[in-house]
């Protein structure tokens, strides 16, 4: 079911990487890129001891809160980021780990511009989504 969204919004892009992605298990070519940073399809095994204190919540800070944020009102000052889709309000994050995912760890399109997480932050960050976001 996963897959099926994915497919739906990257459409044969995604189909690609998948393929790719199957391809790569033999071990010889490079991973599935999107926008310079592997595609993150398959589980990512746990960093151990991230939680929202220690890392999840100042990831967002870096990355995201310039436009997903509680404390900005308005799409002006929000740079477009739909409101409701806060960044800084663990229990917003919560309920959309699945989105979050997407964008940050598979399609790479979020942050749509500087200052970006390198792929290594990109990874972290879906390490703790996949162990259920502690
Ligand atoms: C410069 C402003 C900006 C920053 C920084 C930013 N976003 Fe966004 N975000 C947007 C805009 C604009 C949209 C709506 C348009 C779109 O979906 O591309 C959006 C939409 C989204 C969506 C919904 C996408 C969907 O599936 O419809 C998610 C999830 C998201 N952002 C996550 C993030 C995360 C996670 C970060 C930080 C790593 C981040 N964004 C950083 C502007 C931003």
């Amino acid at each position: 079911m996963k897959t099926k969204v994915r497919q739906a919004i990257f459409g044969p892009l995604a189909l690609a990487a998948v393929v790719a992605t199957a391809a790569s298990c033999g071990g010889s070519s490079a991973p599935a890129m999107a926008n310079g940073c592997p595609v993150l399809s398959s589980p990512q095994a746990a960093m151990a001891g991230d939680t929202w204190q220690s890392f999840a919540q100042g990831f967002f800070a870096a990355n995201c809160t310039r436009c997903h944020s509680s404390t900005l009102t308005g799409s002006a000052a929000r740079n477009g980021a739909p409101s409701g889709l806060d960044w800084d309000v663990e229990a917003t994050v919560k309920a959309h780990l699945d989105e979050i995912r997407d964008a940050v760890g598979v399609g790479n399109f979020m942050p749509p511009d500087a200052p970006m997480p390198n792929c290594d932050e990109r990874k972290r960050i879906v390490a703790w989504i996949d162990a259920k976001a502690p």
